[in-house]
């Protein structure tokens, strides 16, 4: 029996290398993929997400998420990813057409009709997730796992100084989750900056793999490699959401776990976003995470390369 996923993902150019990962996986179905906006607007993520899916020759089921934060507006990272979110590089991104269904619905049955098997992956923002335990929260207890591509744990922020992009854009959604109960593991920026940089290199080694796929997770990084170069000074551009998604289907790709209290700031304006971790359990509060603290680039390009080429 393959193992049953659900990625709720902000689809820009590291998110749509996580679910080639995720499709192209033969242990993983994928149940489902729920869009939320967060990389680039709603529809430009939905657009990505099909053409994405259809590169995989995938039929998997793709739902329209939320258009906004909850309560905050949306400041999107498209100079980060490039206007389209898929480096600009002139793809054609649109006329494609969803799955007909509300995403937050659909996360809800999804839970239910995989009770206790549908390990939930998040790659941008957690308003979906959020605004499907507020309509049902039972289904925290239904979820085996959710794995978010979120926060940092050396507080070293990359959309402010403490805090990262998916967590800063909707703190109250995190919030939500991080009080719901459900089973969470959070694989932080810290790990994609540290163990998920691709250098030039290994771009060329990918390219050299020759499908369509290794070609197009290259091609897409364009905008995303200069905004490495020039903001975040990294050896070449790095990749969140893959290592998040590999570490969800393959633990071997963490080399170190912790388990912490994990709380979120939601009224500061300087540390919006910000996921506190009690590493040294000063706040007495019991552990509500597991959090990725170290982990391995090998097992993660293995990975990478078995996903690209096959
Ligand atoms: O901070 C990195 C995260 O923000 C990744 O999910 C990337 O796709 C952006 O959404
Ligand atoms: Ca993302």
């Amino acid at each position: 029996m393959k193992r049953q996923m659900w990625i709720d993902t902000d689809t820009a150019s590291d998110d749509a290398v996580a679910l080639i990962i995720a499709l192209r996986h033969p242990d993983i179905e994928v149940r489902g993929i729920s869009v939320v906006a967060g990389n680039v607007p709603l529809e430009m993520g939905v657009q990505n997400a099909l053409y994405t899916a259809e590169l995989c020759a995938s039929t998997v089921p793709i739902y329209v998420g939320a258009a906004q934060p909850l309560v905050r507006t949306l400041d999107t990272a498209q100079f980060v990813h490039g206007v389209d979110g898929m480096g600009d590089i002139g793809l054609p991104l649109f006329g494609r057409v969803p799955t007909p269904g509300d995403a937050i619905d659909e996360i809800i049955s999804a839970a239910h009709r995989h009770a206790h098997e549908l390990e939930l992956v998040t790659l941008g923002p957690l308003t979906n997730i959020a605004l499907a335990l507020r309509k049902d929260p039972t289904i925290a207890s239904l979820i085996k796992r959710c794995v978010v591509m979120g926060a940092v744990a050396d507080h070293i922020g990359n959309v402010t100084q403490v805090a990262e992009f998916n967590m800063w854009v909707d703190p109250e959604s995190v919030d939500i989750v991080l009080q719901s109960g459900m089973k969470l593991e959070f694989v932080g920026w810290d790990i994609s900056r540290t163990e998920a940089v691709i250098t030039p290199k290994e771009a060329d080694a990918i390219r050299a793999l020759g499908t369509d796929r290794a070609q197009f997770a290259v091609d897409i990084q364009r905008v995303l490699e200069r905004f490495c170069a020039e903001e975040t000074h990294l050896a070449g551009f790095d990749l969140p959401d893959p290592i998040a998604i590999a570490y969800a289907i393959n633990e071997k790709v963490a080399t170190e776990t912790q388990e912490w209290f994990l709380a979120v700031e939601t009224q500061s304006h300087l540390t919006r976003g910000m996921v506190v971790m009690d590493t040294l359990g000063v706040m007495h509060e019991a552990a509500n995470a597991r959090v990725v603290t170290k982990a391995s680039h090998e097992v993660f390009m293995t990975m990478l390369m078995e996903a690209l080429g096959s």
